[in-house]
């Protein structure tokens, strides 16, 4: 049977069904690959794909971005090792803060990432939905003059900076994420390397504006975000266990949403690398 894809209200994101991503055959890797082009955002309820499977997925897009030399899945979870639930002044617990602010993923490595797979394993009862926004439909909406203005502009992006925006100083050797080089430079206009449309391509990571004060750069950054993390081009996602969702970060940026803490949540991530043709940093 072919997958049902439902699109959202959105201009971004689709929700697709009579699908088994786990026994995927080429023909319904094709629709999956032109609908990912598409909505950017895919939603697949109820998979619940074992570890191995949500690998096979995400490679599916390409290579795995890997971000703990352990594993290629990520979890996402404010529950310890030990089972108990992590305090909200623990390093881990201070990087989860930090996903609550609209991002797009590894825009602070030399290479920044292609998509991500992220897949609910635990979900509180309320809270801690993921939502998206649209940078390429934002783009589209600039006005002439501002899209002129934006053009030829490049930020800096580094987890150092948008971290220590939150009060979270972050030292060398942290960890995955935290590059010790010069911070990878992009420009603010992102051409989709399959579509050809234009994204803004900022979030809370991209902090200097090469040539611009420090001071105008930021006041244009927050104006830009203001203006693509708006209705329409936003879209929530209120998780159950065993929904499974793919993102293209070359176009989106995402952020998860507050919860409860004293209840566990847990998320499995999984990052696909960008091509070093379009997703090197034009400073690597
Ligand atoms: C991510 C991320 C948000 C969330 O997986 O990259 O930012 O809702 N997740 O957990
Ligand atoms: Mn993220």
């Amino acid at each position: 049977m072919a997958l049902t894809i439902q699109p959202t209200a959105s201009t971004l994101g689709a929700t697709i069904t009579d699908v088994d991503l786990a026994t995927l055959d080429e023909c319904g890797w094709r629709d999956v690959e032109n609908a990912f082009n598409e909505y950017a955002l895919l939603i697949f309820p109820g998979q619940a794909l074992s570890e191995s499977a949500q690998i096979s997925f995400a490679k599916r897009f390409g290579e795995i971005e890997v971000l703990d030399k352990n594993t290629l899945t990520v979890p996402l979870t404010n529950k310890g090792a030990d089972g108990k639930l992590l305090a909200d002044d623990t390093f881990r617990m201070k990087l989860l803060a930090g996903n609550e602010g609209w991002h797009t993923d590894s825009s602070y490595m030399p290479l920044s990432a292609k998509a991500s797979v992220l897949s609910a394993h635990v979900v509180p009862s309320s809270g801690g939905q993921t939502e998206w926004a649209d940078s390429r439909a934002a783009y589209d909406k600039l006005d002439e003059t501002r899209k002129d203005q934006v053009q030829d502009l490049t930020a800096y992006h580094s987890y150092f900076y948008s971290q220590a925006k939150l009060g979270h100083e972050v030292e060398v050797g942290a960890g995955y994420g935290f590059f010790e080089g010069d911070p990878p430079l992009r420009p603010l206009v992102k051409v989709h390397p399959e579509t050809g449309r234009s994204a803004l391509y900022i979030g809370r990571h991209a902090g200097r504006i090469a040539g611009m004060d420090d001071d105008l750069a930021e006041k244009l950054l927050s104006e830009l975000m203001t203006f693509i993390c708006q209705p329409p081009r936003t879209y929530t996602h209120t998780w159950e266990r065993g929904d499974i969702a793919v993102w293209d970060n070359r176009c989106l940026l995402h952020r998860a949403r507050p919860y409860d803490h004293r209840e566990e949540r847990v998320m499995m991530h999984t990052r696909i690398k960008g091509d070093p043709a379009t997703e090197l940093a034009l400073n690597a």
